[in-house]
C-alpha cells in the first residue's frame, strides 16, 4: 500500500496523517520505512504560569482510589506532594477519558472503539497554540512520532493503544503537517530531556503492563517508581513543573468513578508536601487549571465551568464549588455522536459548545470555537462544575455551592 513514495518526505508525512481504520496495521517495512523518515517535531517555549511553569500529566488505568493509595509506591510519591482525595473520571470506560482530557468531553463515547473525531471539534493543543505553548505526548512503545494504527506491539503482549492516546483521536490534531510529529514516544522522551527540548505540557501514557491495564498496581507502582523519582531530582525537568499522577477510571463500575490523584513537582510549595486537597475535581479541572495558569481561552465544553487546582485559584481569585457528594458516581456516559449503547433519547448530533460567557479561567472562549457554533445553543449546560445531561438524567440531581464575596450561590444539575 505505502510504496516507493515512503523514501520521500512528503510520502512519510502522507503516512503519518493516512485515514487509518481499527483494521489497519502496517508492515514491519513501513513502521522501519517512517522510523527513518518521519522526525520527531519538539518545539520548546518559556511562558510563565502563574503557579507553573510546565505541567505533566500521567495516567494510570482502571484502579480503584483505595487499591491505588494503598500501593507502596503511589503512596510513597504522594506524600511527596497533594493528594487530590475528590478527583473523579468522567465515565467508563477507557477512550472516553483520553478524549476527555483532549477536548472537554467526551461525547456520548461509552467504548473503547476507533474513532476519530471531525475537524471542527477544538483541542487543548488550539488552546496553548494561542500563546505558542509548546505541548507533546510521550506515549511509550509508539512506533515513530504521528503513529495513527490501533495499537502497536513488537512483542506476545499488548503495548501501544490508540485509545489511551488524546490527541491522536483528533482530525484537528491529525489533519496537520507538524502537530502529529509531537506526539512521540519514551524514546523521544529521554531524547528531549537530555537536549532540554521537553514542551511546557505533556501527556505521557505508560504502555499496557507499565499502565496496570494488563497487570496490576504493583507492576505499575513499580513503573512509577522507577520513572518519577530521577525526574524530580532533575533540575532542568523539576523546576517550576506540576505533575499530576491520576488514573483515567476506577476498576470498579458500580463505585463512585473518583480516582487517586497527586500533584508532585518543583511547583509545590514545600509547606504543602504531604497534605491533601479536598476539592472536587474531574479530568475537565485540568483543562481549566492549563487555562487559568497560562490565561488561555476555554474550549467552551466541561472544561467551561470545572473547578480549577487550588495553587491555580488562589492566584486568580476563583472561588470553586464545594459538592454535596450523595449520588455523585460519574460512571455513566449521557447519550451522544459516538455512543455505542442506543439509548431511547439516542442522539447522534454533536455537541454544541458554548460560546458566551468567561468559564472558570477567567479567559472567554477560544476564537475558532465562537466562529464555529456562533448564534447555536449549547447542547448542555457548560457552566455546571459537575457534567450532565438533562435529557438522559445522567449525573442528574447533584447540588452544589460556594460563598463568593460573602454572598451564598447554589446549583443542581437538571
Ligand atoms: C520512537 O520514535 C522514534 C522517532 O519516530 C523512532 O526512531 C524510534 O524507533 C521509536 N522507538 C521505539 C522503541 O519504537
Ligand atoms: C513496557 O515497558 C517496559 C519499560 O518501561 C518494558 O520493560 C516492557 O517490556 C514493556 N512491555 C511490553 C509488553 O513490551
Ligand atoms: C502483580 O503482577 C505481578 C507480575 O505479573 C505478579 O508477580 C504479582 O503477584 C501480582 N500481584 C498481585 C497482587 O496480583
Ligand atoms: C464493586 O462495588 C460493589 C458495590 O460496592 C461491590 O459489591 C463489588 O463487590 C465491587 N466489585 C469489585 C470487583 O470490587
Ligand atoms: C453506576 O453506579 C450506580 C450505583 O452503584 C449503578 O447503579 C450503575 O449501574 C452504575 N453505572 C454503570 C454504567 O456501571
Ligand atoms: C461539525 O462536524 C460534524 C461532523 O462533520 C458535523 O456533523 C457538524 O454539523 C459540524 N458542526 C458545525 C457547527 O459545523
Amino acid at each position: 500500500m505505502f510504496t516507493k513514495q515512503l523514501l520521500t518526505l512528503a510520502g512519510a508525512l502522507s503516512l503519518v496523517q493516512a485515514k487509518t481504520n481499527p483494521q489497519q496495521t502496517y508492515t514491519p517495512a513501513e513502521i522501519a520505512a517512517a522510523r527513518a523518515s518521519v522526525l520527531p517535531y519538539s518545539p520548546v517555549s518559556n511562558v510563565r504560569g502563574l503557579a507553573f511553569d510546565r505541567f505533566v500529566d500521567i495516567w494510570i488505568e482502571n484502579t480503584d482510589f483505595e487499591t491505588a493509595s494503598l500501593d507502596p509506591n503511589f503512596a510513597k510519591l504522594a506524600k511527596e506532594g497533594i493528594t487530590l482525595t475528590n478527583y473523579f473520571a468522567t465515565t467508563h470506560p477507557s477512550e472516553p477519558n483520553y478524549c476527555a482530557s483532549a477536548s472537554g468531553d467526551n461525547f456520548g463515547m461509552d467504548n473503547d472503539d476507533w474513532h476519530q473525531m471531525p475537524a471542527n471539534i477544538s483541542t487543548i493543543a488550539d488552546l496553548f497554540d494561542t500563546k505558542r505553548i509548546a505541548w507533546g505526548e510521550y506515549q511509550e512503545d509508539m512506533p515513530f512520532a504521528g503513529y495513527q494504527g490501533y495499537s502497536y506491539s513488537d512483542s506476545d503482549a499488548n503495548q501501544y493503544m490508540r485509545k489511551h492516546n488524546p490527541l491522536v483521536l483528533f482530525d484537528s490534531v491529525t489533519n496537520d503537517n507538524l502537530r502529529p510529529r509531537q506526539i512521540k514516544n519514551f524514546t523521544t522522551f529521554y531524547e528531549d530531556l537530555e537536549h532540554e527540548k521537553l514542551p511546557q505540557y505533556m501527556f505521557i501514557t505508560p504502555n499496557m503492563t507499565d499502565d496496570a491495564h494488563d497487570s496490576n498496581i504493583t507492576v505499575a507502582g513499580d513503573w512509577a517508581g522507577r520513572f518519577i523519582p530521577p525526574l524530580l531530582k532533575n533540575e532542568y525537568f523539576n523546576k517550576d513543573t506540576l505533575l499530576l499522577v491520576t488514573f483515567d477510571e476506577t476498576g470498579n463500575y458500580t463505585e463512585p468513578n473518583r480516582v487517586f490523584s497527586f500533584l508532585l513537582g518543583g511547583a509545590i510549595p514545600e509547606h504543602l508536601k504531604g497534605t491533601t486537597d479536598d476539592t472536587f475535581y474531574t479530568h475537565y479541572s485540568v483543562i481549566a487549571s492549563l487555562s487559568a495558569n497560562w490565561g488561555l481561552p476555554s474550549l467552551g465544553r466541561w472544561d467551561c465551568g470545572a473547578n480549577i487546582f487550588k495553587q491555580v485559584a488562589e492566584k486568580t481569585g476563583y472561588v470553586n464549588w464545594e459538592i454535596d457528594y450523595k449520588n455523585v458516581y460519574i460512571n455513566q456516559t449521557y447519550p451522544g455522536p459516538v455512543s455505542d449503547n442506543i439509548y431511547s433519547t439516542y442522539s447522534p448530533k454533536w455537541p454544541i459548545p458554548a460560546t458566551e460567557g468567561c468559564c472558570t479561567a477567567g479567559h472567554g472562549i477560544l476564537d475558532i470555537v465562537k466562529k464555529t457554533y456562533h448564534g447555536l445553543k449549547p447542547t448542555h449546560n457548560y457552566n455546571s462544575p459537575v457534567p450532565y445531561d438533562a435529557a438522559s438524567g445522567t449525573n442528574v440531581g447533584i447540588r452544589f455551592s460556594r460563598t463568593v464575596h460573602g454572598r451564598r450561590e447554589e446549583g443542581i444539575t437538571e
